[in-house]
C-alpha cells in the first residue's frame, strides 16, 4: 500500500437526482480494480456523524418545531445550514483529513458547494461561506451537470420518501444556485460533465478526469 503522499480528495456535486452516489461507488470500483496499490474510501455528507444523524432527521421532517404558542414550525433553515457546517467539520476532522494524511483516496459524495448552493437560497450566500471557511478544499471537485427533468425523472420513478427539497420546482432553483455558486469554489480543479450521457459514459469521462491524480 502507498501510504507516502496525501491521498487525493474528490468531491462529487449535482443536484438531488444528478447521479452523484452512482458515480461515486463506480468511480471507487474502477479505484480498486485499477489502482490496487490505492486505499480508496467512500463517504457522503450529511456524513454518518452525530450531526450527519440529525440533519437526516430534518430533511425526511422527522424534526419538526412546536413553537411557544403550540403551533408546528418547520425547522429553521438558517439553523440547518450551522448544522451542515458543524456536520462537516466533524466528518473533516474524524474521517476526511486523517485518510486524506494517510494517503487513502477519499471520494466524498457532497461537500461546501451542496452548502453554498442550496443554504444560500435561505441565507446570505457569502455568510453561508463564512461558515464553511474552515473546510479544506478538496483536490478536484466532479460537478455533475444534469438537467432538471432527468433528475427529477429519476428521483420520481426510483425513491419512496422524498427529501425536503427534491420537488421539480425546488430542483430548479437549485440548479440555478449551483450554476451561481460553482465559480467560487475553492477546489483546485473544477471538472463539469454533462449528467444527461448514459450512466457508463459519465463514470468513463470521470475516469478520464480523476486517473492521471491517482
Ligand atoms: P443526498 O445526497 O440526496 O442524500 P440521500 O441520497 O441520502 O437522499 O443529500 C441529502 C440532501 O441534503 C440533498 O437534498 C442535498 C442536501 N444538502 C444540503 O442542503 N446542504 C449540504 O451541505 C449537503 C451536504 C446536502
Amino acid at each position: 500500500m502507498r501510504e507516502d503522499a496525501r491521498g487525493p480528495f474528490i468531491v462529487f456535486e449535482g443536484i438531488d437526482g444528478a447521479g452523484t452516489t452512482t458515480q461515486c461507488r463506480l468511480l471507487s470500483d474502477r479505484l480498486r480494480r485499477e489502482r490496487p496499490d490505492r486505499r480508496v474510501a467512500v463517504t457522503a455528507e450529511p456524513s454518518g456523524g452525530p450531526v450527519g444523524a440529525m440533519i437526516r432527521h430534518v430533511l425526511r421532517e422527522r424534526v419538526v418545531g412546536t413553537t411557544a404558542l403550540g403551533e408546528r414550525a418547520s425547522f429553521d433553515r438558517r439553523a440547518l445550514a450551522l448544522l451542515f457546517a458543524a456536520d462537516r467539520l466533524d466528518h473533516v476532522a474524524c474521517e476526511i483529513e486523517p485518510l486524506v494524511a494517510a494517503g487513502w483516496v477519499v471520494v466524498s459524495d457532497r461537500y461546501v458547494l451542496s452548502s453554498v448552493a442550496y443554504q444560500g437560497m435561505d441565507a446570505p450566500r457569502a455568510w453561508v461561506e463564512t461558515l464553511n471557511s474552515f473546510a479544506p478544499p478538496p483536490d478536484m471537485l466532479v460537478f455533475l451537470d444534469t438537467p432538471v427533468d432527468v433528475a427529477w425523472e429519476r428521483i420520481r420513478s426510483s425513491r419512496a420518501g422524498r427529501d425536503v427539497f427534491e420537488a421539480p420546482d425546488t430542483l430548479r432553483r437549485v440548479a440555478a444556485a449551483y450554476r451561481d455558486a460553482l465559480p467560487a469554489t475553492r477546489a483546485a480543479r473544477v471538472v463539469t460533465i454533462p449528467g444527461d450521457l448514459s450512466v457508463d459514459e459519465i463514470a468513463e469521462a470521470v475516469w478520464r478526469e480523476v486517473s492521471p491524480l491517482v
